[in-house]
C-alpha cells in the first residue's frame, strides 16, 4: 500500500501530481486551515505531512500519529514546528531554504524604497482624490542611495539584500550571532556591529533573523529609542521579533520615521492601530510570494517528503540526528 500523506494547505496541482506518483494524498485545498483537532485526527494514519508555516505541529498534535515519519514545511522558517518534540519521536523535519532567497530580497528592497519614499502614503492620497498641487515640499521622503543599511541576521537572505543595497550605493552594517571572517565581510562590503551600535548608526534597520524564543521582542521600546529619529525599521522575518505595541507607539510619536512590515504578531489579526499609521508600509506576509518561488517552495517540500518516505535522506533535513534513531545506529 502507498504511504499516506496529508497536505495541510492549498498547493499547486503539479505539487499534488508529484506527490500522487508516490503516495495516497489527502489535501486541504480549501480556504480554511486545519484546526489542531483536525490535524490530530488526520495525522493519525499518515506517514508524512506537507505543512505550511501557519500550521502548528507539536508533540500534542502528533501524539497519536504513530506512523508519521516526516513533516515537510513549505517555507524556510519553521517556528511553527516543535522540532525537539518531533525529533524525540524520530520524525524528520525539513524546510525549503534557498529557493526563496532572491524573491524575499527583492520584496525587502521594495519595502525599503516604499517606506523611505512614502509610496504607500502617496498612493493612498492620490487614490483618495487629494492630489491638488505639485510643489517643492510635497511628500518629502528619505533617500535610499547613500543611506546606511543595518541588517540584523546576515544569512542567505541578508546577503542577497546586501547585494541589492550595494547597487543602491548604501553603506552596509550587519549584526549576526556569528561574525563573518574578514574576507567575507570585505566581499559583502559590510562592517560588523553589535545590535545596539547598529541601531544607533543605521538609517534603515532590517530584521532578517529566524524566529526563536531568544529573539522574541529583540526590538522593543528600549531598542527603538536607540534608533535615529529619521530611521526606518523593516521586518520581513517573523512577528514577535518586534514588540508591535512598542513600535506603534514609536511610529505614532514619530520617534522613528517609518516602518515597513511583512510580518506581525498574531498575524493575520495584526494590531489594528497599524492601519491608521501613514508612516507604516504593510504587506501581508508575501515576501516570498512570486509565482515561480512559491512553486519552487512547494516542489522542494514535496521532494523532501518523497525522499524521506522512499528511504533517501531529504535534501533539507533539519534534524539529521533522527536518521540514527531510525536505523537504530
Ligand atoms: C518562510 O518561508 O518562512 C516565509 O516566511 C513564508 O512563509
Amino acid at each position: 500500500m502507498k504511504p499516506r500523506v496529508l497536505v495541510c494547505r492549498e498547493v499547486f496541482d503539479e505539487t499534488l501530481a508529484i506527490l500522487a506518483e508516490h503516495f495516497h494524498v489527502e489535501s486541504n485545498q480549501g480556504d480554511q486551515p486545519f484546526t489542531a483537532t483536525d490535524l490530530r485526527q488526520r495525522l493519525a494514519d499518515k506517514d508524512g505531512v506537507l505543512a505550511s508555516t501557519t500550521d502548528r505541529i507539536d508533540g500534542d498534535v502528533v501524539a497519536g500519529a504513530t506512523r508519521l515519519k516526516v513533516v515537510a514545511n513549505v517555507g524556510v522558517g519553521y517556528n511553527n514546528l516543535d522540532v525537539a518534540a518531533l525529533s524525540a519521536r524520530g520524525i524528520m523535519v525539513t524546510n525549503t531554504p534557498g529557493v526563496l532567497t532572491e524573491s524575499v530580497a527583492d520584496h525587502t528592497m521594495g519595502l525599503v524604497i516604499a517606506a523611505c519614499r512614502r509610496m504607500g502614503e502617496a498612493e493612498r492620497l492620490l487614490r483618495a482624490g487629494q492630489w491638488q498641487r505639485v510643489y517643492l515640499k510635497f511628500m518629502l521622503g528619505a533617500d535610499v542611495h547613500g543611506a546606511t543599511l543595518g541588517i540584523v541576521g546576515f544569512g542567505r537572505i541578508g546577503q542577497a539584500v546586501a547585494r541589492r543595497a550595494s547597487g543602491f550605493g548604501m553603506k552596509l552594517l550587519y549584526s549576526n550571532r556569528r561574525r563573518l571572517p574578514p574576507a567575507e565581510e570585505a566581499l559583502h562590503g559590510a562592517a560588523y556591529r553589535g545590535l545596539h551600535d547598529l541601531l544607533r548608526e543605521s538609517d534603515v534597520v532590517m530584521l532578517l533573523v529566524p524566529y526563536s524564543a531568544e529573539v522574541h521582542y529583540m526590538i522593543g521600546a528600549a531598542e527603538l529609542s536607540l534608533m535615529k529619529p529619521t530611521a526606518v525599521l523593516v521586518n520581513v522575518a517573523r512577528g514577535g521579533i518586534v514588540d508591535d505595541a512598542a513600535l506603534i507607539a514609536a511610529l505614532k510619536a514619530r520617534r522613528i520615521r517609518a516602518a515597513a512590515l511583512d510580518v506581525f504578531e498574531n498575524e493575520p489579526a495584526l494590531n489594528p492601530d497599524f492601519l491608521a499609521l501613514d508612516n507604516a508600509v504593510l504587506t501581508p506576509h508575501i515576501a516570498s510570494a512570486s509565482e515561480p518561488t512559491r512553486r519552487a517552495m512547494a516542489d522542494t517540500a514535496a521532494r523532501n517528503c518523497i525522499a524521506a518516505l522512499t528511504g533517501s535522506t531529504p535534501p533539507h533535513l533539519l534534524n539529521p540526528e533522527v536518521l540514527a534513531q531510525r536505523t537504530g545506529a
